[in-house]
């Protein structure tokens, strides 16, 4: 048996899981296993998941907030319908543009307690540029975070490793108390993709 074709078998293990257990995405067992690592969303929380279609991450932190917690899910493509105990509030658009932004902020007037993003640019197939992409997407969730978040919110990002990987490593430090890189178990070994997690947001300090 290769190392290859067992490592398949394993993520393929995710994608099936996802199907019995009703996940839009075997991306759900991501966040599910961030979760259960450092303890993000909580009940009651206000969740803005940006990058949320088709809704694997959505779905999964409507089950953690419970009946009395707010999950708003944004993206450029279709989000499935969501059925679950907390209210879901889904927004298409890009989260890059003023306009959502403003979209996001109208549907409560309580700052977010966690901002999730998995959102990944469209695939071009040239790895330095995706990254490049990922990496300009990942500066974008965390300028929007900054103004969506509580002061001990928690943001979770994702960023494929490449060039800059570093520098942004030091923007979200420049932003949050605590920052950790981290990538949970489902996500595939293969894959570029690392999480970001940053809690408790510093004073920016305006210049002089
Ligand atoms: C890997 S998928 C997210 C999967 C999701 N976490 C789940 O569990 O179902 C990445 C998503 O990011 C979205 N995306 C990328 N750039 C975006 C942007 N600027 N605004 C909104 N959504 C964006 C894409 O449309 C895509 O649906």
């Amino acid at each position: 048996m290769s190392k290859k074709w067992d490592n398949e078998r394993k993520h393929d293990e995710y994608h099936k899981k996802a199907k019995k257990e009703n996940y839009y995405s075997r991306a759900s067992y991501k966040l599910l296993q961030l979760n259960k690592k450092f303890r993000i969303i909580k009940k009651g929380d206000y969740v803005v998941d940006l990058g949320a279609a088709p809704g694997g991450w959505s779905q999964v932190a409507l089950e953690k907030v419970g009946e009395y917690g707010l999950v708003v899910g944004v993206d450029l493509q279709r989000i499935k319908p969501i059925e679950n105990e907390g209210t879901f509030v889904g927004i298409r658009g890009d989260f890059t543009d003023e306009e959502t932004l403003k979209r996001i902020k109208q549907v409560s007037n309580k700052k977010a307690d966690v901002v999730l993003s998995d959102a990944s640019p469209k695939l071009s197939g040239v790895k330095d540029i995706d990254q490049i992409r990922s990496l300009e997407l990942a500066e974008n969730v965390l300028k929007i975070s900054q103004s969506l978040l509580k002061p001990h919110g928690i943001l979770v990002i994702k960023a494929f490793q490449g060039e800059e990987f570093e520098n942004l490593l030091k923007k979200i430090k420049m932003g949050f108390k605590t920052v950790k890189t981290t990538k949970p178990p489902s996500s595939k070994k293969k894959s570029v993709e690392m999480y970001f997690l940053a809690r408790d947001l510093l004073e920016i300090k305006k210049k002089v």
